[in-house]
């Protein structure tokens, strides 16, 4: 069966309620706490994709029990030091950034070497941003060309605490160093710059011993270790960042409106709701909630009647970091010159972003400049596109391949996109969700 996907028609106006799947970075996280727990950890509406199975993956190879069906999923924890550690263990990442950069936090006390792969995005992709810190706590690294996967880590039995200062945003550097600490004597003492904070919220949630105090651009974080974690039953909210795809084709549509219901909302991944007030776009919360410690709300989305350009402040980038293929399209039907700046990390994805983001704008006729880590984008309200575009190539990066599809259905033109599998990465059902708003 072909794997490309051939559009050629756009989007008919819609009016629609629907809902999205689990959030990925919560679902990789309570699976990982879980196994490290005393008990029995229940979870509804977890992501049921290729990184979370990759993580229920991981933990089974290290002695951990999992049984799932379509409501539950089910995680017998083996405590802090109850991982099995058997000769020869490999951990396949996958695609996972998240699951490949956070479980070698959680291998820190391993009394042998585990081997640690990942797909050929992955592979590729900055692993010495993990291994440096936790080098410090007293683990052993190898990694391939000194930078990426495969790598070995073995752990240690003479802990050092660390201070470590997190200064690229990364949530999943942070998160690591998180759970290295929470299995080491002592204060490990974290200043992390602003990233998401899913990590830190469980923990608290689970009266673990961290404490945070938030100052202006960075978080001040300390973690101690802990003899006993207790279950965690947790029914997931849905994904703001799969939820973008569906705010982004709402937007560059004509006269639609969407409601999404249960998003995770937490103030440090609503960058692009920020990002989109400030260009005359407003999306209403409602039914505001707190759940475990995390803010969950129901989107409701209009299609504007004209969308203004933006000089964006970096200090958005953090919270909108896997959005900005969507708010590069957005610039792009806009009136003026947006510029976006200060986004190297965004090359450090499971493509390069930045560079693709331009390539698409390219294809699509689009007037840019880019530079190494910033882009200018010349917006054009009436923007139409009547060509072919080809999008193959982008190491099967699942938002690009999204990102293409919005395109296509509100820009218009003929759009060949190759490597539809790649959506199961994140969002098996986004094609099925594309078809309900088409009927
Ligand atoms: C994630 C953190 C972000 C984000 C990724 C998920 C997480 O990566 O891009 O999709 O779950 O912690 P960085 O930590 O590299 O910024």
């Amino acid at each position: 069966m072909s794997n490309k996907i051939i559009l050629k028609k756009k989007i008919n106006e819609f009016k629609k309620k629907i809902s999205i799947p689990g959030d990925k970075s919560l679902s990789i996280r309570w699976i990982l706490i879980a196994s490290l727990s005393n008990g029995i950890s229940k979870a509804q509406n977890l992501l049921m994709s290729e990184d979370v199975m990759a993580a229920l993956k991981a933990i089974r190879t290290l002695g951990v029990k999992v049984t799932y069906n379509k409501q539950f999923c089910k995680i017998y924890g083996v405590g802090v030091n109850g991982y099995k550690y058997k000769k020869g263990i490999t951990i396949n990442a996958q695609n996972s950034g998240t699951l490949g950069r956070l479980i070698p936090g959680l291998l820190i006390d391993s009394p042998i070497p585990i081997k640690i792969i990942g797909d050929k995005s992955l592979s590729k992709r900055d692993f010495k941003r993990i291994a440096d810190p936790l080098s410090k706590f007293g683990a052993n690294f190898n990694l391939k060309n000194g930078f990426g996967l495969p790598l070995i880590i073995k752990g240690s039995k003479n802990l050092k605490p660390i201070k470590f200062f997190e200064t690229k945003g990364s949530a999943q550097c942070k998160s690591s160093v998180i759970f290295a600490g929470l299995k080491t004597s002592g204060k490990t003492i974290i200043k992390a710059k602003k990233s998401r904070d899913h990590t830190e919220l469980l923990f608290k949630h689970l009266k673990l011993p961290i404490k945070i105090k938030k100052e202006k651009n960075f978080d001040l974080i300390s973690i101690k270790k802990v003899k006993r974690i207790k279950p965690l039953n947790y029914n997931l909210p849905s994904d703001i960042s799969s939820s973008a795809f569906f705010i982004a084709l709402t937007i560059l549509s004509q006269k639609s409106h969407l409601i999404i219901k249960n998003i995770n909302v937490n103030p440090t991944r609503v960058g692009m709701l920020s990002i989109l007030k400030k260009m005359g776009v407003s999306i209403v919360l409602k039914n505001k909630k707190n759940y475990k410690g995390e803010l969950i709300a129901d989107l409701n989305i209009k299609s504007p009647k004209y969308l203004k350009s933006i000089n964006c402040p970096s200090s958005l980038n953090s919270g909108a970091i896997d959005e900005f293929l969507l708010i590069f399209l957005i610039a792009a039907k806009a009136k003026g010159v947006s510029y976006f700046k200060k986004l190297g990390e965004l090359n450090k994805k499971e493509s390069p972003r930045l560079k693709w983001g331009s390539k698409i704008l390219k294809m699509m006729g689009v007037k840019f400049i880019s530079k190494n880590d910033s882009i200018k984008i010349f917006g054009n309200p009436n923007l139409k596109v009547d060509k072919k575009i080809i999008i193959k190539n982008y190491l099967k990066d699942h938002r690009v391949f999204m990102t293409s599809v919005i395109a296509a259905l509100t820009f218009g033109g003929e759009w060949h996109i190759h490597d539809k599998d790649s959506i199961k990465t994140s969002f098996p059902s986004f094609l099925k969700t594309i078809n309900d708003l088409r009927k």
